[in-house]
């Protein structure tokens, strides 16, 4: 980042979801620093409040809530504006994985997961480029993907589905939106050591957690590797780039 772009998102606002915790977190913590002010969106207010302090933000507000409760999304981003003012942008960034055989996965589990991967994160788009709701002269919109969107993994069908769908989504949302500005991406790590990976890797042999670790030349990524890269694609530096998925894996999907 060059010294003149450091603050660049000063007086912008966004909606980071899963910010209480790993890589959400270390988004907003990013975003901050760039001057961004935050909406900060989780069930677990004690954590959001963490991230808060962590961020330091000047503009900042916690809004708890569960993403299965769709329907809550809507009115909370209209309360959060009509106190906040006109918003930026947003980072879906809120996860969950569950890591089945096609055996196990009824369609009750693949709701779940779809519910929070996806469904959530289109109407929380929906709901911050409402024309009423978004600065009118645009803004940014990036999904947290997974590379499990490109590769293949037992166990991961479930999880690999919610994050196609979501980068398939996104690009189509990037040719509706360009016309008012809006741009949309998509970023998706490899694997990145969160409490998400943490509760992954903890039900994994030695074995297979150096299969995984084989699997990304450049070792396991941090928060902050995936942090940087949202905050790029977040702010006007990216100005020019919309529909793009940007894989950020240490180059396990290179091989
Ligand atoms: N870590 C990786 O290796 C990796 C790799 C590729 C992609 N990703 C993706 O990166 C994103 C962040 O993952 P992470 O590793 O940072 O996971 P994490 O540490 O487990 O964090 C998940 C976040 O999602 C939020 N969340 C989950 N269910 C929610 C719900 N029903 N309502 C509201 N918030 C909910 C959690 O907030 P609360 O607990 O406060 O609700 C938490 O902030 C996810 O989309 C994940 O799929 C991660």
């Amino acid at each position: 980042m060059t010294e003149g772009s450091k603050r660049i998102l000063e007086g912008k606002t966004i909606v980071v979801s899963g910010a209480s915790s790993g890589i959400g977190r270390a988004i907003a913590v990013h975003l901050a620093r760039q001057g961004a002010g935050l909406v900060l969106v989780g069930r677990d207010r004690a954590r959001l409040e963490d991230t808060a302090q962590q961020a330091g933000a000047k503009v900042c507000r916690i809004v708890q809530l569960d993403l299965t409760e769709v329907t809550a999304i809507m009115p909370s981003v209209k309360e959060t504006v009509a106190v906040l003012g006109r918003l930026y942008g947003l980072c879906h960034a809120a996860g969950t994985v569950d890591t089945l055989p096609l055996s196990a996965i009824g369609p009750e589990k693949l709701q779940a997961i779809m519910q929070v991967n996806y469904v959530a994160g289109m109407e929380l788009a929906r709901s911050v480029t409402r024309r009423d709701l978004l600065l009118e002269e645009g803004g940014s919109v990036l999904f947290i993907s997974s590379i499990y969107s490109l590769i293949g993994k037992p166990g991961q069908i479930a999880y690999s589905g919610s994050k196609g769908a979501v980068t398939a989504g996104a690009r189509a949302m990037a040719t509706e939106l360009a016309r008012r500005n809006i741009r949309v991406n998509v970023l998706s790590p490899g694997m990145v050591r969160t409490e998400m990976t943490e509760r992954a890797l903890a039900g994994l042999s030695g074995q297979q957690v150096q299969a995984l670790k084989d699997m990304h030349p450049l070792g396991f990524g941090s928060p902050d590797d995936v942090a940087h890269a949202a905050g790029f694609l977040l702010s006007p530096e990216s100005k020019w780039i919309t529909g793009a998925n940007l894989v950020v894996d240490g180059g396990c999907s290179a091989q």
